[in-house]
């Protein structure tokens, strides 16, 4: 088949389209023939070197694939030859084919077209998890989300709409912010020309966000936490502004706020606390909103996999808003 490799670390420009082997689908798994496969920042790391896949995971970039089942290997049930579907991969996704446990494979949502399917499993599985599972997100609540126009921000702001929640955002440019606005976003703070400590107080009447959505990490820990409501949580998904920040205990303790921290590749493929548990939940209760229209997969722009370094270099530039697909 054919699949993008990189014969060392380094820039977009490293990436090519090669004839590498086929994958096999071992015991509780199943082989997807490629649709479309999505960019995701942690890919431009791992191009670059400084973010390892997984024991055991492939090599080949890419987290998040959409097609067809292709192969079952032994032990499979539930699943068929020729069904369409999107899955969360621990690597692999950009090829023609891919080979994926089961646990982490999900039915191509009612009303969604096949390749867009390929923007949604990553965020689905990061936004549902941290928001509902761990933070507990209710109706009625405050969510503020940062970066917004992001694939992760343009799920987040459609999930909190869809359960009743207020929706703030950060972006750095008005035009971002416009599109957040008519996705659902409630309130839009331009990061670059405002505090978003004093817009997010001005806009809830001083109380603070019962939940914040975090990508920036350390630069910003201290503000988000002088942001949080009584209760609220803090909920930390990136550390694009760095790992280390002293915490304030005591400004942390007086909001009564918890620090919450995840990541999803890492996790086990089944088990408690597993991708397999994630992706239940997604089927169960986010797939119907996508079914009926509430959730859509946002996309930026497709591009030809052979195309992978531009698409990298359009996500490193900035300015895209919403998920950038690759399409075999
Ligand atoms: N822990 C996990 O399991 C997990 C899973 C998936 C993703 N993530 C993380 O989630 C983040 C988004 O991923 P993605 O693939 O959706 O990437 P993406 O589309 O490239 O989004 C990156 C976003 O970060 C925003 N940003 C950068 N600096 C900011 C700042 N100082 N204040 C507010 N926003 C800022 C950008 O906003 P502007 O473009 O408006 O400047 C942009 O929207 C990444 O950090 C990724 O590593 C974590």
């Amino acid at each position: 088949m054919l699949a993008i490799t990189q014969d060392e670390f380094g820039g977009p420009e490293l990436l090519h389209l090669t004839e590498v082997e086929d994958p096999v689908a071992g015991e509780g798994e199943v082989l997807i023939a490629v649709t479309a496969s999505a960019v995701n920042r942690a890919d431009l790391l791992q191009r670059e070197g400084h973010y390892p896949p997984p024991p055991g995971a492939s090599p080949i970039l890419g987290m998040e694939c959409s097609g067809t089942i292709s192969a079952v290997g032994s032990g499979i049930t539930g699943w068929q030859i020729g069904d369409r579907v999107c899955a969360l991969l621990a690597g692999g996704g950009y090829a023609e084919q891919v080979a994926v446990p089961a646990p982490q494979v999900l039915p191509l949502p009612d009303g969604v077209d096949l390749a867009d399917a390929a923007g949604l499993p990553e965020v689905a599985c990061t936004v549902w998890s941290n928001l509902i599972m761990r933070a507990g997100l209710g109706a009625g609540q405050t969510l503020l989300v940062h970066g917004g126009a992001s694939g992760i921000g343009t799920m987040a702001i459609q999930v909190g709409k869809a359960i009743g929640a207020t929706v703030v955002v950060t972006a750095s440019r008005d035009s971002s912010l416009e599109r957040c606005r008519e996705l659902g976003a409630d309130v839009g703070i331009n990061y670059s020309t405002q505090d978003f400590v004093e817009a997010l107080k001005d806009a809830t009447d001083g109380r603070g966000a019962d939940v914040i959505l975090d990508v920036v990490g350390a630069k910003y820990l201290q503000r988000n936490i002088s942001t949080l409501a009584l209760d609220g949580s803090l909920v930390i998904i990136g550390m694009q502004g760095g790992a280390k920040a002293e915490l304030d205990l005591g400004a942390l303790m007086a909001r009564r706020g918890a620090v919450i921290s995840t990541a999803l590749r890492s996790r086990a493929v089944s088990g408690p606390g597993s991708k397999g548990e994630i992706v239940d939940a997604v089927r169960d209760h986010l797939w119907p909103l996508v079914a009926t229209g509430a959730v859509r997969p946002v996309i930026d722009v497709v591009l030809p996999l052979s195309q992978a370094g531009q698409a990298h270099q359009r996500m490193a530039d900035g300015g895209h808003f919403g998920k950038i697909l690759l399409a075999t």
